[in-house]
This record gives C-alpha cells, structure tokens and sequence, in this order.
C-alpha cells in the first residue's frame, strides 16, 4: 500500500467512527452474536406505542393526537388489543399498569384477577388429591377464571392519571368501531387462531366466533365481533361498572353458573382494581422501578440485578459463557425464593424487603462459583418441572409531555379458558392455573410454587408479569419495557436491562438480542433457536449445567428509549414477532 492509499484509508476509518453508526458499535468482548443485525428503533418525536399489534399501536397514536396523555392512549390501545390480538388482549383477563408521570411520580394499577369467593385451596383436585385436567381444571373451561380486573383497572387508570381531555366513552371507540365494522386479519392472528383450533373449537360459542364456525379466517379477510361491540357499547353508555354489575355481568354470572363455573355475580360486584407502591432499585446507580406483589416479577429482577451488579458483565461479553453462567446463577437463586416466599402479599406475608436487599444479594453472590454450576438440590430442593406456553401482552407508551405507561395483561394461557362468555364477545382467562393449584406440584409453566400462593377466596394469583422503567442517573426516564412469556417474562426484562445498561445496546438491539432462562426448576438453561453458538454450549456444559433447546423464541417484548439529547422516542416492537411501533 502506497502513502497515498494509506492516507485514504486512515481517513475512511476516521470517518466512520464520527459518523452517527458509530455510537452502536463498539470494539471489545461486548460485540458478538447479541449484536447482529437489528433494525433500528422505529423514532418518533412526541408520542411513541410499541405493541404487538400495529391496529393497536396507531390507536394509541390516535389518542394522543388528539390530545390524550399516555394513559389514555394505554387504555385506548388495551381495549383495541382485545379485540385485534385475542390471544392476549383481553377484557376477560387483566393485568398491571405501572404508570410514570413527567413530573417523576411513580405508581402502579393492580388489576390482576381475584379467585371467585367459592374457590379454594383444594377446589382443583379430585377425590384422590390430584390435579383435575380438562374442564374443571385450572387450565381450561368454566371454572378457570378468575374474576376479571381489566375494565376495572383501566377505569382507576383513566380517574386517577388520565389527562381529563378524553372521556371513557372515547377511549372505548376505537375497539368499539374494530369489534363492529372488522379488520382484516393479520397473517399472524390467522396462525395463531388456527393453531390453537384443537381447544378453541371445544366449545360452540368461541368456535362460532373464533374460528368462524370452523371454517376458519384467512389473512386479509375482516372480522366483525357484533357481540363484543355491543358489550362495547354498553361500557360507553353505563360506564366501567356496568361490567361488573350490569348487563355484562349478568351475562356472565348466568354462562358461568349454567355450566357449573365457580364465578357469580357477587364476585363481580366485589372486583376492585387496586394501586400498589411500586418496588426499586438501582443497577450500577441507574433506578430501576417494576411491578410488586401480586406480580413476582419486581421484586425477582431486582433481586438478580443485585446479584449481578457483583460481576463485570461488561467485561464479560453479551453472548459470552461467562456472563450466561453468572446470569443463571442469579435466576436459580431468585427462582427458589419465588417458589418459596411469594403469593398474594394482601393474604400472605411476602418479605419483599429483604428479597430485594443489596446484602441479601451480596450473601447469595458469595454462594456462586464462577467455575463450576451450582445445582438446584443444593439451592433448594424440589421436583422437576414441564415446558411452557406463550401468550400475555406487553405495550409501552410515551407521551409528548413524557409521561409513560408500562402495560402487560393477559389471560395466561394463549386464549385463556377458551370460553367464551355467551352474548358478551368476551373471551375468559385461566388465571387460577397461577396459583399454587396443588403446591409443590408444577403448573402450566413447570413453576413450582408454595403455599403462599396457594388458592383462597379473593385472593389474586401470583404474575411473573414485569412492567418496567429504567431511569438515567439525572432521575429522567431512560426506557421503559415488559414482554409476556410466563417465568420468562422476568428473564427477559432482566436480559433487555443488562444488554442496554452493560452492553451498550440500543433499545431494540436489547429486544431482539438472543436470551436464556433459568427458573430453578428445572435445572437446565433453556436457550432460543439459534440463540447460542455450539462452543457457548459446550463451555456451560463443561461448568455442568444442563442446557435445553426451546422450540420457539423467548417473549415478545416491547420498549420505548427516550434519545439522549435529543428526547426523541424510541420504539422497539420485539423482532419475535409481528408487533410494531407507531409514533408521531
Ligand atoms: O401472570 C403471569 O405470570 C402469567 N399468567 C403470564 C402468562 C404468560 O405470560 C403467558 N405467555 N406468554
């Protein structure tokens, strides 16, 4: 090479690095896999959705063009979801909301489902003391419900941090309008509808309008749900209450108690969405502020980031043996005391103070070798688990003015209950599979919980679901994320903090970043397809843990980062799946 090409080529690397790509990659053990390509986050410079539903995402948009804040746009895109995105977005089901104003007030809406008053600690085992299956169980049918928090919560929402320029009725319009005129199904909905065509068609109602009759809804063709728009219609006219004491609730109470549910109309009228104080933390001084009791999912993040603000992840590499192996570790520990201390924390004692102490961490850090896997026997004992399911949803919202909304709610199972309430369009969680149904023996995702969350009457199930912010050291906010996935759900947000905080990560390359999970039992790291290189397993494996394939990816999360310096939003929809952001 002559002076002169060198010259040229000194001035090529020189450009490059103040070029805008520069900032994204950075040289060092943190680039690898973790980084390939991903595309950039959709930008917005007022207000920002990601959802999982593009329908969704631009009614939330809608909302705040019209001069709604985030919260009203959340609750707009809530109600839209359980129409578009039935797997998940529900009226039947619920959820948290946790809410961060511009002012840096923090809070959060529980509006998880409560057990009817006739359920109890035994009421899904038979004569012989085990687990019932089918209808009856906690999975599927008519006693799987628990009593709905999601109309009940976006109303404590919409009274209490609305912004008082959209009425309900409003924010019910959009999915009023999408359940009435239709909207043409996504090439997404269609698989998923038909997938899970086996129990959707177990019961004529959900039959007839989920599967047009089995005949099934091709990609493009509009769907039109004349009974949810008028169970719609009816909360527009009457308000929140009229679902749990109106016609919808009669509704409900005469299909569940003419199919032998445990749900009455008593137990609609009691439903009461509650705020909770959110739990935090700092990881490496960044705050970081998530969902408490009812949900585990706070207060497990936040004792694994603990743990790992130990270790030099950083160092380490993004899709590095090493930080896998600290990463499990932490989830192992934090799993067990899940298992172990968590349940209902208005029923039960929850020592949430002490999970989430710093020299709680230290203790449990003090525990991990670095050069050789613990086991779970050894962390606690227990009984090895089964696999998981996939669906719950996660949207995030920012506001011109800043505000934002961190939302997951779900019906647990993909389609809940798959029943559908009869003359209500509404399709029924299974939420009281998230309690201990038989404690000590695994639920639908394998968790083995205890008597903490052992089933009662009002009692709520205990979530992994964890809505999230993270703030830069100033206080602002810096991103805000949740996904679904079951136990994954905390991995996941664990893994999305990290890969930003200690990788340097953009928000979506921290989204679709490959990510593991570990939840104590069973033992074994589970990883995503693609998700690992062949030497990252064997280095696990010669540290002696056991690593598992998952068939299908992990989460399906969705984050908004606000730009340094320029406070533009930024909306990652998990590339997981066919969710997408809408800004303005
Ligand atoms: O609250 C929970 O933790 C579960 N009901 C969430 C279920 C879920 O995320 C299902 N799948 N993705």
């Amino acid at each position: 090479m002559n002076a002169r090409q060198t010259f040229f080529r000194l001035l090529l690397v020189l450009l490059f690095f103040v070029s805008p790509a520069a900032p994204l990659l950075k040289v060092g053990p943190g680039a690898g896999v973790a980084r390939a390509a991903s595309r950039t986050p959709a930008r917005a410079r007022r207000g920002m959705v990601a959802s999982t539903d593009r329908t969704a995402s631009r009614v939330g948009v809608d909302v705040m063009k019209r001069g709604g804040n985030a919260v009203d746009a959340a609750i707009a895109v809530a109600f839209a979801l359980a129409v578009t995105y039935p797997a998940a977005g529900n009226l039947g089901g619920g959820g948290f909301m946790m809410i961060r104003l511009r002012d840096g007030r923090t809070t959060a809406i529980d509006y998880r489902e409560m057990a009817p008053a006739a359920a109890h600690r035994d009421v899904y085992l038979d004569e012989r003391g085990e687990l019932k299956k089918g209808e009856g169980g906690s999975l599927v049918g008519y006693r799987a419900s628990g009593v709905p928090g999601t109309v009940a919560g976006m109303e404590l929402a919409l009274k209490k941090y609305g912004s008082g320029k959209l009425s309900w009725a409003q924010l019910v319009e959009p999915a009023r309008r999408l359940a009435a005129e239709g909207f043409p199904v996504s090439y997404g909905l269609a698989r998923s509808l038909r997938a899970n065509a086996k129990d959707l068609g177990l019961y004529p109602e959900t039959k007839r309008i989920h599967l047009n009759g089995g005949r099934f809804y091709e990609e493009g063709q509009v769907w039109r749900q004349p009974e949810l728009a008028a169970t719609f219609t009816r909360m527009q006219r009457l308000g929140a209450r009229e679902f749990y004491e109106g016609r919808t609730a009669r509704l409900i109470a005469d299909d569940m108690r003419a199919h032998g549910g445990l749900m009455t109309l008593e137990d609609l009228k009691g439903y009461v969405a509650k705020e909770r104080v959110p739990v935090r933390t700092t990881y490496r001084g960044f705050e970081v502020i998530s969902m408490p009791p009812p949900s585990s999912g706070g207060a497990v993040l936040i004792e694994m980031l603990n743990i790992l603000e130990g270790f030099d992840l950083r160092n380490m590499g993004a899709s590095a043996s090493e930080r896998y192996h600290a990463q499990t570790e932490a989830m192992r520990r934090a799993f067990a005391d899940r298992a172990e201390y968590m349940g209902d924390a208005d029923f039960v004692k929850v020592p949430v103070a002490g999970l989430i102490d710093k020299s709680y961490a230290e203790r449990l850090r003090r525990g991990i070798s670095m050069s050789r896997a613990s086991t779970s026997a050894e962390v606690k004992a227990g009984r090895p688990a089964g696999a998981e399911s996939e669906e719950t949803t996660h949207f995030t919202v920012v506001d011109a003015e800043g505000n934002c909304v961190s939302n997951t709610y779900t019906l647990n199972d993909g389609y809940g209950s798959k029943v559908v309430m009869k003359g209500t369009g509404i399709l029924m969680n299974d939420e009281m599979d998230d309690f201990a149904a038989k404690p000590g023996t695994p639920n639908m995702f394998g968790l083995i919980q205890g008597e903490r969350n052992a089933v009662a009457p009002r009692k709520r199930p205990l979530s992994a679901m964890t809505p999230t912010f993270v703030l830069r050291k100033d206080g602002t906010l810096w991103f805000a994320v949740g996904s679904p996935g079951g136990p994954t759900i905390i991995n996941t947000v664990l893994q999305v903090i990290t890969n930003v905080i200690d990788f340097d990560m953009n928000i979506q390359q921290a989204v679709d970043a490959p990510r593991i999970h570990h939840q104590w039992l069973p033992d074994e790291i589970v990883y995503e397809p693609y998700g690992m290189s062949a030497d990252t397993f064997r280095a696990l494996e010669s540290l002696g843990h056991r690593l598992t394939q998952r068939p299908r990816y992990m989460g399906d999360a969705h984050g908004i980062m606000i730009e340094e310096g320029t406070g533009v939003r930024l909306g990652a929809s998990d590339s997981r799946n066919y969710g997408e952001s809408a800004g303005y």
